[in-house]
């Protein structure tokens, strides 16, 4: 039995009190994975951004709202942790302030600056020791499957990953798309058209635990 620790859904960025900045992920995959991990007998933890898909409640789930807190929690835990999957659809950006009351409407066109969120599975790549595996996402919208291998294999680089999931930008929210598996060791298994719920059981297989 591993431990496994889960990053799931959107995050949001606040803009003011009733306003965000987030995006169409559903959670459907986090749920997918946990469901898995669950039936394979791993002790389950999601970090999970605010997500319309319910979570298994054998999982323990931790609930954050921004991709700061989704970094501070999944740091918290990664060190008690064997598997970390990283399934969040993290938004990249927040506004630079975050206003405390509403901002009132006016006729004037408003522009909002924002900054860099740190990349949780990137940070969390430089803390992994020997024991650990990290999987992480690529969604992409390449010309060629070639061009797409190539940018998940360089973001698996990137982020000190043992596998990425390459899937294709469309995967947002829907049930079924085309995924590869990419391994460190330079694997690339063409798996095509899954649901989520066959991707995850694909997954599992290559984990070595
Ligand atoms: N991810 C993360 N923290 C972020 C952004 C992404 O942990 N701030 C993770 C996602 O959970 C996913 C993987 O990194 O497992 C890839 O996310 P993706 O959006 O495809 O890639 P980015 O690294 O954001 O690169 P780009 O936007 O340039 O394609």
């Amino acid at each position: 039995m591993a431990k496994v620790l889960i990053t799931s859904g959107p995050t949001r960025e606040p803009i003011d009190p009733v306003r965000f900045i987030a995006n169409a992920s559903s959670g459907r995959m986090g749920q997918a994975l946990a469901e898995e991990a669950l039936r394979l007998g791993h002790e389950v933890t999601v970090v999970a951004g605010p997500q319309e898909i319910p979570l298994p409640q054998k999982a323990q789930i931790i609930p954050v709202t921004t991709a700061l807190e989704m970094l501070e929690a999944t740091r918290n835990l990664h060190p008690q942790t064997d598997i970390l999957i990283g399934a969040a659809a993290v938004s990249d950006y927040r506004p630079k302030e975050s206003h405390q009351n509403k901002r009132a409407r006016n006729d004037s066109t408003w522009s909002l600056e924002m900054v860099a969120n740190p990349d949780i599975l990137k940070t969390l790549g430089e803390f992994k020791n020997e024991q650990q595996l990290h999987v992480g996402f690529a969604l992409e919208t390449p010309n060629t499957d070639e061009e797409g291998i190539e940018r998940a294999q360089s973001k698996l680089q990137k982020k000190n990953l043992d596998w990425i999931v390459l899937n294709r930008a469309s995967a947002i929210g829907s049930t079924h798309d085309e995924f590869w598996l990419i391994s460190k060791e330079g694997e690339v298994l063409e798996l095509g058209e899954l649901s989520k719920t066959e991707l995850a059981a694909e997954l599992w297989k290559v984990i070595p635990v």
